[in-house]
């Protein structure tokens, strides 16, 4: 197959962890026969740079016109002080809406490799840790309106929270197909008691349950959550929520499963055309220094094989490259246990070795 997937470096970390990744999907489309073009896409602090903008409509409109869209890391220090409209991650937020990817899945799942790098107890570990957050993402608070104003000489900050009624079915349909593709059980969270958004989010949840009557619904209050997926994890299979609940709900997951530097993530819209990016940041305090770790932005990239090129048979390769790398001992900074009996078990390496040993057992 031919596939165009426009590439986005971004900052920091970003240009190699990319690479990584790149030659990752050179070495899957040779063994099985595939063709990919990459097309060069500037976007974040480096298109701030170049082009005075974080995301110049030219670059969007290659996003929207390639197959698929690999995107590494975007932001630092370097871009702090600009104006928000003009930070960075502004570039990001208008991909994701230019894009329409409304659906945003970040699993949270534990590689038995690195278990014991969870902060959690082990008893609780033991219990199991794999669930998947469904994230809202080009709407609610993140896109309404923003503003600061002067009020009698007092400043005040105005972020609207909105949505509305087939904003939050279409996302809801997402969490209750992809419940049913797994253990079935669908956990709708919000903030009911004090937010309309909450209160409509709950009815609308409700109002499509009878749909899919082998999905089990439950609801859970936002703060009750993030309390629970610490305290025992092992009970949620799909949590479905609104997108800055899920941008916070999605970091703490990350940690417990032992590193954020492992888990990749899927946005989807009405299309095939997705957007595949681990669920780090640009790390500015190691970039360059050949220290990141390349394996969320590798399995995003599977991801891309399997969910928008139906490619499952490649993005296994790659999945089960990156367990044989694991089991091997072969560990980055960020996984390396710190327990010195366990470390010495391990090797360490940096992101272009670790991409190497990936690559050689694809
Ligand atoms: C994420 C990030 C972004 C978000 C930032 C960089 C705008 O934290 O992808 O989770 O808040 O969505
Ligand atoms: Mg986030």
């Amino acid at each position: 197959m031919n596939k165009t997937i426009a590439v986005i470096r971004g900052d920091g970390i970003g240009p190699e962890i990319v690479n990584e990744a790149l030659a990752a999907l050179d070495v899957t489309a040779q063994k099985f026969n595939h063709n990919f073009t990459y097309i060069d896409v500037d976007m974040g602090g480096c298109a701030i740079d170049k082009w005075g903008d974080p995301l110049p409509q030219a670059e969007l409109d290659k996003c929207i016109a390639a197959d698929s869209v690999l995107l590494g890391a975007v932001g630092g220090p370097k871009w702090n002080d600009v104006p928000g409209h003009m930070r960075p991650e502004k570039g990001l937020l208008r991909l994701r809406a230019g894009m329409g990817v409304y659906s945003n899945n970040r699993p949270a799942k534990i590689w038995p490799q690195l278990a014991s790098a969870s902060p959690l107890k082990e008893s609780i570990v033991a219990r199991g840790i794999d669930f998947i957050i469904v994230r809202e993402l080009i709407g609610g608070i993140y896109f309404g309106e923003h503003r600061t104003e002067d009020v009698f000489g007092e400043q005040r900050a105005v972020d609207v929270l909105t949505y509305t009624e087939a904003e939050i079915e279409r996302i809801g349909r997402i969490g209750f197909e992809t419940a049913r593709r797994r253990r079935g059980k669908l956990c709708s969270v919000e903030k009911s008691n004090v937010l309309d958004s909450s209160r409509l989010w709950k009815t609308i949840m409700h109002r499509l349950a009878p749909e899919y009557p082998d999905v089990e619904l439950s609801d859970m209050l936002v703060d009750n959550c993030a309390m629970q997926i610490v305290k025992d994890p092992s009970q949620f299979d799909v949590i479905v929520t609104e997108n800055m609940f899920g941008d916070i709900l999605s970091d703490e997951a990350s940690q417990i499963t032992g590193s954020i530097g492992m888990i990749p993530s899927s946005s989807l819209g009405a299309t095939s055309c997705g957007l595949y990016e681990p669920i780090h940041g640009s790390a500015p305090d190691i970039a360059g220094k050949d220290l990141a770790n390349p394996i969320g932005t590798i399995l995003s990239a599977a991801m891309m094989l399997r969910f928008s090129f139906d490619m499952d048979a490649e993005a296994n390769a790659i999945e089960s490259a990156v367990a044989a790398v694991l089991d091997a001992g072969y560990r980055t900074g960020d996984i390396m246990p710190t327990d010195a009996d366990e470390a010495a078990m391990c090797r360490l390496v940096g992101c272009r070795e670790m991409g190497r040993l990936i690559r050689e057992r694809i």
